[in-house]
């Protein structure tokens, strides 16, 4: 056989295990590339990945890409108030990045064979593959979970044949997934939607009768829109997310169990824990409701609902993405400032705001002043809803004709 080397897209969990031997003896390669992408996971999963690696002779590496995942991916979801169905995004934003980073990889190593570990009914093969596609056009991509259609029972039966290391997969009941904008929640129980989550499976928030008894008073700066300073000292992105998690997860905030539509059309029960984005997503809008414009919000909140489509889907490099985000940052100038928040029994409580670029006057909405002439709004008060009024004139008639 020929020397055919394959990059595997690796996370150390059962899926992604098993594609070590099947590429080797179902697929045909005889090389092994296992590349690890550090989102904010677990440090013990990266661990546990390496060791794997280790044990099943792949030529493996890890990739920090936790700044760039905080800077390039989470700070635009602040940008355009990232929110897919109440859930922050926080698997779906990762996977553009994991694809990019896999393709950096793999020119480095020179291949442009794929495999990776995604299922055929979830989203992430959508967003795996176009993220490669998209980047390294010639590439070809195996996803042997969808393509021999495995049950889980199947997997564990193969990796023991195969002496495949899953000890830890065979107790773990959930399917976790984790990165620092939030950790996603699936399996065993979860999957029926009348079934309340056990608290077993949250690991950064408190629960509200173990969350923290005062309330925590915290400053997040902004520049652009981004976020960049906690209580005016400033952290580079991936360490100001992980400290308002650790913050606001002492809180209670951002636990989120939703019913969401997949790509597929399946609807599929989901828990999150997104404390940090929680806050940083409700800070930013605080910010953007003191500096734009009723016309800018109104438009905004419909650019930001196709940005998070777009995001959901992991059409990342979308041109139609780009040209949403050219109006996003147009708006983002003037979202400087800073808001304060009460963090406290699981809600984050905007309890004020400042910018340079306020669009608030204190002269002219206050109780107490003569500059805004009430008697100029006469005229206007009299003529609002005039054609609404005039239906009302001639609905009776209508009634009695129609
Ligand atoms: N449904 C979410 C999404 O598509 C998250 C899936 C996370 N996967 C997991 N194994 N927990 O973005």
């Amino acid at each position: 056989m020929a020397n055919k080397k394959v990059l595997l897209v690796y996370s150390g969990g059962l899926d992604t295990s098993i594609c070590i031997p099947l590429m080797r003896e179902e697929y045909g390669y005889s090389d092994v590339v296992t590349v690890t992408i550090d989102v904010g996971q677990d440090a013990a999963d990266i661990a546990q990945a390496e060791e794997k690696a280790k044990i099943m002779k792949t030529e493996h590496y890890t990739v920090d890409a936790k700044e760039d995942f905080a800077k390039l991916f989470c700070w635009p979801a602040v940008q355009a108030n990232g929110d897919y169905q109440g859930y922050p995004m926080s698997t779906s934003i990762a996977r553009p990045l994991i694809a990019q980073k896999a393709v950096e990889m793999a020119r480095q190593v020179g291949v442009t064979d794929f495999a990776h570990g995604c299922t055929g009914k979830g989203n992430d093969q959508y967003r795996i593959e176009f993220g490669i596609r998209a980047l390294m056009p010639e590439a070809t991509i195996h996803a042997p979970v969808r393509e021999r259609n495995m049950t889980r029972t199947w997997e564990i039966d193969y990796a023991q044949k195969k002496n495949v290391p899953i000890q830890q997969s065979l107790n773990k009941i959930w399917s976790i997934d984790e990165n620092l904008w939030g950790r996603s929640i699936e399996g065993g129980r979860l999957e029926e939607p009348d079934f309340a989550p056990p608290e077993e499976i949250f690991k950064w928030t408190s629960s509200i009768d173990k969350a923290a008894a005062k309330p925590s008073a915290v400053t997040i700066g902004f520049k652009n829109g981004v976020p960049v300073s906690l209580n005016g000292e400033t952290f580079s992105p991936a360490t100001l997310i992980q400290k308002v998690n650790m913050l606001a997860g002492q809180h209670g905030i951002g636990r989120i169990d939703v019913m969401e539509d997949r790509m597929m059309g399946l609807k599929v029960r989901e828990n999150y824990e997104c404390p940090g984005a929680t806050v940083f997503l409700k800070a930013h809008k605080a910010l953007e409701n003191l500096v734009l414009t009723r016309e800018e919000i109104r438009m905004k909140a419909l650019i930001d609902q196709e940005w998070s489509r777009l995001a959901y889907e992991g059409l990342w490099w979308d041109p139609l993405k780009e040209d949403l985000e050219a109006f996003i940052a147009s708006t983002q100038r003037r979202v400087t400032g800073e808001v304060k928040l009460s963090l406290y029994k699981g809600q984050p409580t905007v309890v004020g705001r400042n910018s340079p670029w306020a669009l608030y006057s204190e002269d002219l909405a206050s109780f107490d002043t003569t500059t805004f002439d009430q008697r100029e709004s006469t005229g206007a008060v009299k003529n609002f809803g005039l054609q609404s009024r005039m239906y009302h004139q001639i609905r009776s008639k209508m009634e009695r004709e129609m």
